[in-house]
C-alpha cells in the first residue's frame, strides 16, 4: 500500500468513504493501516526490561498535500508498543524533547506505586528526562500510556502523544488465540479529529467542546484516515483502544458480523462474550476476536461507528497458509472481590458543566489530597453523575482512577453488562446513573481519579487520593 488517499476523498471522510468501485487488490491509492512498531527492550536480562521513549514535535501528512503539526513518541504521531511480562522489572527512560513544553508520561491501567505512575506530579521539563522503575504485578492486558500534565493533557494527547502497553503472562502465552503481532494480533487506536483547511489539527475549544469535550468529525485509526488492513482468511485478534479526547464509540461491522470480546481494560474475561456491537468510552480498551475464515479472497468487511464505516478489512489468501483458530471456551478465571471485604464505601459525584465541572463539589488542586485510602484494603467506590442534570439531558462522564483495576458491582443496582464483568480501570457513568465498583488498593502513593474526557479533566474534574 501507499500513503496516498483517494483523489476524491471527501473533506469529511467519515461521511461517505464507501466507494463502490473499491478494488479488492488494493491498487487504489488508499492508505494501509499503520502498525505501531514494537519498542526494543535494550536490557539483555530476560527478567528485566529497559526502554527509551522520546516525546517530540513533528509534522505528518494526514491529508494528501497538507502538513499537520503533531507530537509523537519516537516518531511523528502516536508511539511504539511497549511489551512487558508479568514479573518483569521495568525501567523506562522518558526524554522530553518537546519545544518549550513540559510533559509527563502516565501508564494508564498499570498497578504501580504513585512515584512511577506519571501523573501531574512527575513533570518532565523540556530537555530533561525521567526514568521510573517498576515491577509488573498484574495479569496480561492491553494498557496504554499518555501525557498527564495539569491542564494540558487534552492538547498533548490530541497532538499525538499516546501509545499502547501490552502485558503478557503465562495465560496469554498459552491461550489458543492469535498472537502474531501485526499479522493476526493487531492494535486499533481509534481517535477523532477536526482538521483546519490547511491540514492543521483544530484544537480551539468552542462552547460545545468546553461542555462535551473535543469531538472530531474525522476518525483516525493508528493515525490514518479510513485505512484498510489485509487480513488472513482466519481469526483476527484486534486490540482496540478508544484513544479519543471525548467521544464514545459504538463499534460494529457493516455486515453485522458477530465477534467475541475476550478482554476488557485490565485483562481477559473468564470466557469470550459474543456480540455485534461494542460501546467504548474514552480510554476504554477491548480485545476482540473476529473470524474471517468464512470469507473469500478479496472480500471486504468494514468496521463502523454508529453505522459510519471507517476501517476496511480486506480478506487475502496470499502467502503462507494461516494457522486456524476456534473461539476458546474458557479464557482465564477471575477471582471475584467480595463486597463484604470492603472496609468502606467512598462516594464520588460528578457535578457541574463546562468550566465548572467538578467531583464532589471540588476542582483539581494539586496541593490538596482529597481522599485517604489505607494500603492493602478493599473499598467500594460509588460514582454517580449529577452533572448538568435537568439541562440538555446531562453529559456522560468516563470515571478513571490510577494505580488500580476495579470490578463493577452494579449499575443503578443492576448487574453490569457481561462485558463489564472483568477488570476495569475506566467506566462510563451516564447522567443520573450510579455505578458501584470495588478494588483492592495494593500500591502506595498519590494517585488521580478523574473524568477521562480530557477537556473535563483539564478543566478540573479530577481529584487526588493517597494510599498509605
Ligand atoms: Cu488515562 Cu489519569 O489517565
Ligand atoms: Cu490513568
Ligand atoms: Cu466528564
Amino acid at each position: 500500500g501507499t500513503s496516498k488517499m483517494f483523489p476524491n476523498l471527501p473533506m469529511n471522510p467519515m461521511m461517505g468513504t464507501d466507494n463502490p468501485s473499491y478494488n479488492q487488490s488494493n491498487t487504489v491509492n488508499e492508505s494501509a493501516l499503520p502498525i505501531p512498531p514494537m519498542l526494543k527492550d535494550t536490557n539483555p536480562n530476560p527478567n528485566k526490561a529497559e526502554f527509551h521513549i522520546t516525546a517530540q514535535n513533528a509534522t505528518k501528512e494526514f491529508i494528501s498535500g497538507t502538513k499537520t503539526e503533531t507530537m509523537g513518541y519516537n516518531g511523528d504521531y502516536l508511539g511504539p508498543v511497549i511489551r512487558v511480562r508479568r514479573g518483569e522489572e521495568v525501567s523506562v527512560q522518558v526524554e522530553n524533547k518537546l519545544k518549550d513544553e513540559m510533559t509527563t508520561i502516565h501508564w494508564h491501567g498499570l498497578e504501580v506505586d504513585g512515584d512511577a505512575d506519571g501523573g501531574p506530579h512527575s513533570g518532565i521539563q523540556p530537555g530533561e528526562s525521567w526514568t521510573p522503575e517498576f515491577t509488573i504485578e498484574q495479569p496480561a492486558a492491553t494498557l496504554w500510556y499518555h501525557p498527564h500534565p495539569e491542564r494540558k493533557t487534552g492538547k498533548q494527547v490530541y497532538k499525538g502523544l499516546a501509545g499502547l502497553l501490552f502485558i503478557e503472562d503465562e495465560v496469554s502465552d498459552q491461550l489458543e488465540i492469535p498472537r502474531d503481532y501485526g499479522v493476526n494480533d493487531v492494535p486499533l487506536i481509534i481517535q477523532d479529529k477536526r482538521f483546519n483547511k490547511d491540514g492543521s489539527f483544530e484544537y480551539d475549544l468552542g462552547m460545545h467542546d468546553i461542555m462535551n469535550g473535543l469531538q472530531g468529525n474525522t476518525l483516525l485509526v493508528n493515525g490514518a484516515i479510513a485505512p484498510y488492513l489485509e487480513v488472513p482468511k482466519g481469526m483476527m485478534r484486534l486490540r482496540i483502544l478508544n484513544g479519543s479526547n471525548a467521544s464514545v464509540y459504538e463499534l460494529g461491522f457493516d455486515n453485522n458480523q458477530t465477534f467475541y470480546q475476550i478482554a476488557s481494560d485490565g485483562g481477559f474475561f473468564e470466557k469470550p462474550i459474543k456480540m455485534n456491537e461494542l460501546k467504548l468510552g474514552p480510554s476504554e480498551r477491548a480485545e476482540i476476536l473476529v473470524d474471517f475464515s468464512e470469507y473469500n479472497n478479496g472480500d471486504v468487511i468494514q468496521m463502523s461507528n454508529q453505522g459510519v464505516k471507517f476501517l476496511k478489512f480486506s480478506v487475502s489468501v496470499n502467502g503462507a497458509s494461516v494457522k486456524q483458530f476456534t473461539i476458546p471456551e474458557k479464557l482465564n478465571p477471575i477471582e471475584k472481590i467480595n463486597p463484604e471485604d470492603a472496609v468502606r464505601t467512598r462516594k464520588f459525584v460528578f457535578q457541574g458543566m463546562g468550566p465548572r465541572v467538578n467531583i464532589n463539589g471540588k476542582q483539581m488542586d494539586i496541593n490538596r489530597i482529597d481522599e485517604q485510602v489505607n494500603l492493602n484494603t478493599t473499598e467500594i467506590w460509588e460514582v454517580s453523575n449529577e452533572s448538568g442534570m435537568g439541562m440538555m439531558g446531562g453529559t456522560v462522564h468516563p470515571f478513571h482512577a490510577h494505580g488500580v483495576q476495579f470490578q463493577i458491582i452494579d449499575r443503578d443496582g443492576n448487574p453490569p453488562p457481561l462485558n463489564e464483568t472483568g477488570w476495569k480501570d475506566t467506566f462510563l457513568v451516564s447522567p443520573g446513573e450510579k455505578v458501584r465498583a470495588i478494588a483492592t488498593f495494593n500500591h502506595s502513593g498519590v494517585f488521580m481519579y478523574h473524568c477521562h474526557i480530557l477537556e473535563h479533566e483539564d478543566a478540573g474534574m479530577m481529584g487526588q487520593f493517597q494510599v498509605e
